[in-house]
């Protein structure tokens, strides 16, 4: 064949679940020259990228790294390293993404236990207490932090307290919450968080931060059976961590490079302003949102500024709105993961999204979409 022509892809606001619009330092950042995987001037970054990210996750011990994945390969990952085949575990389904949780934890052969709630509501910490009670075999815990398919935050400060007396560990998936609402793994004792780079973070898709605690090491250590090798935690310590490094996989390093400056984009804004940032520029959206007549699926209190999930009026195509939204004004936002969910729009305001600017754009557009004014 001939070569086609050279990519012009449309600028969009990605306003959706995820990716989202990346500062221009962080794109830049991945202009810089290509390092071998091995090379010595590439081991620092590894260092200074997992010193940033524990400090994103809140741990200080453990091992904490990026994977060369997608944020479903975080959870894969996790819940393939901290159980075994015919091992119970007690999964909270606030959506879409603690479905996964369950289809991935049966694909490793556990017993699921679920404890589900209507979309829109947050799993009450004590029916998740109450089934580990019942299943005193529990070897996992697993929950989304922040449920992107109805933006819901699980109040993941509490499993901790649930989960004492038991041999349960705890997983967390933070894909949509890490740099966008605050993760304390150390103080609430969370096992396996995982996330993405495309959200809060920051940076183009392509990686999946991790973090271990030491019990989830120890638990790591005393498996009977491996672990997949491409996502073997304890052979990617030895290429992040261990020096001399030990080749593992060729590492994406512009990737690399990028979640590097996005980490450091975070830093310098402190991570205490960076939250700020995004619960005001959530609320007052939300806010707005309610102000022109339209529904939030997510009940008050379990909101999450970063994830809006609103409800499509009745007799509305939501699938033109988000069309006429895309063509018309450059703006991607979500719809709703499939069939069984109700109708909904996700709007996403992460990471360099989280603007009363980008907010006021996408509230615009909405306004001229659906042919209504405040
Ligand atoms: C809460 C949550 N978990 C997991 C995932 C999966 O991440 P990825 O699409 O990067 O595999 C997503 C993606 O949106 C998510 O929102």
């Amino acid at each position: 064949m001939t070569a086609p022509p050279r990519l012009d892809p449309p600028a969009r606001l990605l306003c959706g679940p995820g990716p989202a619009n990346v500062d221009p330092r962080v794109l830049e950042a991945m202009q810089r020259p290509l390092l071998g995987h091995l090379d010595p001037d590439i081991l620092p970054i590894l260092e200074q990228i997992a010193r940033m990210l524990s400090t994103v996750f809140g741990r200080e011990g453990g091992l904490t790294l990026a994977l060369q994945a997608t944020g479903t390969a975080g959870m894969e990952a996790g819940v393939a390293a901290l159980i075994e085949p015919r091992d119970t575990v007690v999964v909270g389904v606030a959506g879409y993404f603690g479905q996964r949780l369950v289809e991935i934890a049966r694909r490793a052969g556990a017993d699921v236990v679920e404890v589900g709630v209507p979309f829109g509501q947050a799993i009450p910490t004590e029916r998740l207490a109450e089934a580990l009670r019942r299943h005193p075999e529990t070897q996992l815990l697993a929950v989304v932090h922040a449920e992107t398919s109805v933006g819901v935050r699980q109040p993941v400060e509490e499993l901790a307290e649930a989960a004492r007396g038991s041999d349960a560990l705890i997983l967390v998936d933070q894909v949509t919450a890490l740099g966008g609402i605050p993760s304390r793994a150390d103080e609430w004792e969370l096992d396996y968080c995982y996330s993405c780079s495309q959200k809060c973070l920051g940076a183009p898709p392509g990686l999946a931060p991790v973090s271990v605690s030491e019990r989830g090491l120890e638990r790591l250590r005393a498996r009977r059976s491996p672990v997949a090798f491409t996502f073997d935690l304890e052979l990617l310590a030895r290429y992040w961590v261990e020096r001399p490094p030990v080749y593992h996989h060729t590492a994406p390093i512009l990737h690399l490079y990028a979640l590097h400056e996005a980490l450091r984009l975070a830093l310098e804004e402190g991570l205490d302003a960076r939250f700020a940032r995004h619960a005001e520029v959530g609320r007052s959206f939300q806010a707005a949102i309610e102000e022109r007549g339209l529904e939030l699926l997510a009940e008050p209190g379990a909101r999450l500024p970063q994830l809006t999930a609103v409800r499509v009026p009745d007799g509305v195509d939501g699938r033109e709105i988000q069309q006429r939204l895309l063509h018309d004004h450059g703006i991607e936002v979500g719809g709703g993961l499939g069939p069984s969910f109700p109708p909904i729009w996700r709007v996403g305001l992460m990471g360099a999204n989280a603007t009363a600017e980008t907010a006021g754009r996408v509230l615009a557009a909405l306004d001229d979409v659906l042919g209504s004014t405040p």
